[in-house]
């Protein structure tokens, strides 16, 4: 019996407070695979232990949609009646001790379009086969304790077709490969490090490849490959660039080396992430491996090299010291988006790298924190793995991990992470262990970090200064309050580390000295905030001073900070940290937005800080290009008590016009230098250019001026490098008519064979601010070149549709109706895809009460549909509780 034809029974949801160490564990997995897209057979001889402790629990593996097709225990053939299959997996009631188990099951990598386990990315006839194992993969590939605390050796032998399989790859270094009968051929692969089920993967098909190599500190010398298809193979180099750069990088900064002699990275246009962390065989979704300037943004290249450092620096943090459950998810996904970051604002700029994470916590994180998806960033319970792969886990346990560095200092923080390599090196470790490590290291306690793992929802922090000129003293109270929604749960004070200087009206900081110091020490300082409140008296303060408080951003807290707009714009000059001063301008803008860009005070101090800062010929091209921006739209939403997407709309177009009014003069004569000295360069400074530039014509077309027009189009004619033609054919499309027409056909004639650029055509359309840009979307999916199973196409247009106030949130509900009809169709194709797109409804409730109703009455219409896939039954039961 296939266990595949099982009804799925419901979920029951998962417990932290449940866990148990594993009855059983593998030491050695030998894994022999023959495979072909439409039938693989899986034999797998597993050299299983069980816990003395847990003497009489039956051997229970995980398995799903698996055929079984033989089964043997110590060399002896099972009879059914010696097991039971059932749709969730294998138990073998009567194993005891330390036995070997034999299976082999039969799978059809083809029709697997949720893209979990073993599939096929491309055509039948050209595509190659892959896997993805994480979370819970691995069971679709063969029967398995799936879990990520049972580490095992595995050795894998793969058979498939030469001529149609030629690259056979699979985790670890290889161990072999020859011919077979029949035009077949073997390879073989060795993982000498203990891993998780859910880092196993396998690769095979007709795949070109560019070879480099890296010595180690430690000196070994390893081979680097990256595998794509042909026609792909040449946007490879940048990538491998970042790769080699990520290797040293690893070992300057936290002493990690790498411990295989290969290191293989494949790219796929059909994933459903971003990139997967396999050990020694990284997959990533083509979007974040290849690039090239003809065909790839400054955005795109910037991305590869976070990617590609990301899921090799999981080498360390995810695979050498792993997750103990899925609940300690944060504790390898938070500690390398931070450790991601690092290294970017190291080969880049740090401000400019710290402004974007923040945006992107802001704009994802923040607003899930608010609605009914909101988690903690260590979970509790869940119903679902796959849907916690979210901006909680990654970048709000990102920034967990920042204020302990920030806290803890340089040299504290590595000594911490030295500590934590040493203890848990080749072990599933939890939240616990990286606190303790951390702490120990610096001999102090970090227990109460704890509490910012547990707590879901978004604290504030408030500040609020007195000076006493008598004195020539500043008092300067902070406090904090905790989310209003988790008020049951754990709510005791969070550790805030402020990073603060105090600013002179001159642009001075001052010496910081707190009473009771004999010596002032420097002028940025960190301080704990870890009460519900605290007074800092700085002593020697010579004039009121502006307090610049959460420097680098050093907490991720929402600020209610008391300072008035000329206090801000004094930041927005004269801030030594990049990061604030674009925080000032933010906070400035965000202030007239709540006015309806009605406050004279507001408006002066914002319009003269913008006008100085293009004055300043000082100032990086790409900061003031950030300085230049509006909040996102779903940043500013959230300010109103009920979101109307016509206030919404109406607010943020009054402000832009208004920038661009008023600095006309000057956006317009610097887009015209910028655009004579334009290269279309990769390297150094041209980005930054280009990101300026760029927002300078966005500004230019803000109010449909001839003068911008023809700029976007002679920028799109003559465009050299994909920034520029995409930027401009962003301006067009928003002004819409001939012009918008006519270059979405050049530009799909230009690049009707590169899926990745397609996409970016597809998504430039959904966004266009529009009512109708719902038909648009309709009929793009309509196209031969649209495709339900690919997650790349879907999210272009979907994710973007999602994001647009005037097509999603139409106010006839049209545009909710067609987005549920969308994640419905999706659900049969790729579940994790549905979930994620119906995430975008998690802020129904938040909505003036007729789109609410509808947005309601949609989320109602799913829930109740006969067949629906845990993951997306998990998003809507969660969006409607
Ligand atoms: N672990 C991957 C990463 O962050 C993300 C991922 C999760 C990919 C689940 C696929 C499936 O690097
Ligand atoms: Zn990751």
């Amino acid at each position: 019996m296939s266990a595949s034809e099982l009804t799925a029974a419901q979920r029951a949801p998962v417990y932290l407070h449940d866990y148990r160490a594993p009855a059983w564990s593998v030491r050695n997995v030998a894994l022999e695979f023959d495979l072909d897209a439409a039938q693989t057979e899986v034999l797998a001889e597993l050299e299983l232990q069980q816990d003395p402790a847990q003497a009489d629990a039956a051997l229970f593996l995980h398995g799903e949609a698996l055929e079984l097709l033989e089964i043997s225990l110590d060399g002896c053939e099972l009879s059914p009646a010696d097991y039971q299959l059932d749709a969730n997996g294998l138990t073998v009631p009567h194993a005891r001790g330390n036995v070997r188990l034999r299976t082999r099951v039969r799978i059809a990598p083809e029709l697997n379009t949720a893209l979990q386990g073993l599939y096929l990315s491309g055509s039948h006839e050209a595509g190659f086969l892959l896997t993805q194992c994480e979370a819970e993969g691995f069971r679709r590939i063969t029967f398995f304790t799936d879990r990520p605390d049972v580490l095992a050796r595995y050795s894998v032998m793969l058979r498939a077709d030469r001529a149609r399989y030629p690259v056979l790859l699979a985790n670890g270094n290889p161990d072999g490969a020859g011919e077979l009968p029949d035009g077949r051929h073997w390879a073989r692969w060795l993982d000498p490090h203990p891993k998780p089920s859910y880092l196993f993967a396998l690769v095979a098909g007709k795949l070109e490849h560019i070879e480099d190599h890296y010595r180690t500190s430690e000196g070994r010398d390893v081979c680097l490959r990256i595998y794509a298809e042909a026609n792909a193979i040449a946007q490879c180099d940048h990538a491998m660039r970042s790769l080699k750069h990520s290797m040293r990088w690893d070992e300057e900064k936290f002493g990690r080396a790498y411990d295989l002699d290969v290191f293989n990275i494949v790219a796929t246009h059909d994933f459903t992430m971003g990139a997967m962390e396999n050990k020694g065989l990284n997959i990533f979704n083509a979007k974040y491996l290849l690039a090239n300037m003809q065909t790839s943004t400054d955005a795109d290249f910037a991305h590869v090299e976070a990617v590609v450092a990301h899921e090799y620096f999981h080498n360390w943090t995810g695979n050498r010291v792993t997750c103990r459950d899925w609940f300690q998810l944060s504790l390898k996904e938070g500690l390398t988006v931070y450790r991601e970051q690092e290294f970017c604002a190291d080969m880049g700029s740090r401000s400019l790298k710290r402004i974007e994470d923040v945006q992107t916590l802001w704009r994802a994180q923040f607003a899930e924190d608010a609605g009914p998806l909101a988690h903690a960033v260590r979970p509790e319970h869940y119903l679902e793995i796959n849907n916690f792969y979210t901006a909680t886990i990654y970048e709000k346990g990102a920034e967990i991990v920042r204020m302990l560095a920030v806290a803890l200092g340089r040299d504290g923080f590595r000594r911490g992470m030295d500590l934590y390599f040493a203890r848990h090196d080749g072990q599933a470790a939890t939240v616990e262990d990286f606190l303790a490590a951390l702490g120990d290291a610096n001999k102090t306690d970090l227990s109460n970090y704890l509490s910012w793992y547990r707590q879901a929802g978004t604290p504030r922090l408030s500040a609020n200064g007195r000076y006493d000129a008598a004195t020539r003293t500043y008092h300067l109270q902070l406090s904090q309050q905790v989310a209003s929604i988790l008020l049951a749960a754990d709510n005791s004070p969070l550790p805030i580390p402020v990073a603060l200087s105090l600013y002179l009206p001159n642009g001075d900081a001052v010496p910081l000295r707190l009473a009771g110091e004999v010596a002032a020490s420097g002028i940025e300082r960190v301080f704990v905030l870890d009460r519900d409140s605290m007074t800092l008296v700085f002593e020697d303060v010579f004039a009121p001073p502006v307090p610049s408080l959460l420097r680098g951003y050093s907490a991720p807290v929402l600020p209610q900070f008391d300072v008035s707009a000329d206090d801000l714009a004094l930041l927005l000059r004269a801030d030594s940290d990049g990061c604030n001063r674009w925080m000032a301008a933010q906070a400035l803008m965000t202030r007239l937005f709540d006015a309806d860009v009605n406050d004279a005070t507001t408006l002066v101090a914002m319009n003269d800080g913008l006008a100085a800062a293009m004055d300043d010929a000082t100032l990086d091209p790409a900061l003031l290009a950030q300085l230049l921006s509006l909040p996102a739209d779903s940043i500013l939403a959230e300010r109103l008590a009920e979101i109307d997407p016509d206030v919404v709309h109406a607010r943020i177009g009054a402000l832009e016009k208004n920038i661009a009014m008023v600095l006309h003069a000057r956006v317009l004569a610097r887009y015209d230098a910028l655009s004579a000295d334009e290269t279309g360069a990769v390297e150094a400074r041209a980005p930054a250019r280009r990101r300026l530039k760029n927002r300078c014509l966005d500004l230019l077309c803000s109010r449909n001026d001839a003068a911008g027009i023809v700029r976007a189009l002679n920028q799109f004619e003559n465009a050299r490098c994909m920034t520029d033609s995409l930027a401009a054919l962003v301006c067009l499309v928003r002004a819409g008519g001939e012009p918008a027409e006519h270059a979405l056909a050049a530009f799909h004639a230009r690049h009707a064979d590169d899926a990745l650029v397609l996409d970016k055509w597809f998504a430039v359309q959904a966004a266009r601010p529009h009512a109708d840009t719902l038909d648009t979307v309709q009929a793009l999916t309509e196209r031969a070149d649209f495709r339900w199973n690919n997650p790349n196409k879907v999210y272009a247009l979907f994710m973007t549709l999602a994001r647009n106030l005037h097509a999603f949130h139409r106010a006839d509900g049209a545009g909710y109706a067609y987005f549920g009809a969308c994640v419905q169709r999706l659900d049969a194709i790729n579940p994790q895809v549905a979930a994620r797109l119906a995430a975008s409804f998690k802020e129904w409730r938040r909505y003036e009460p007729h789109r609410r109703a509808l947005m309601q009455s949609e989320l109602q219409r799913l829930i109740e549909l006969p067949t629906l896939s845990p993951d997306l039954r998990d998003i809507l039961q969660r969006a409607l509780a």
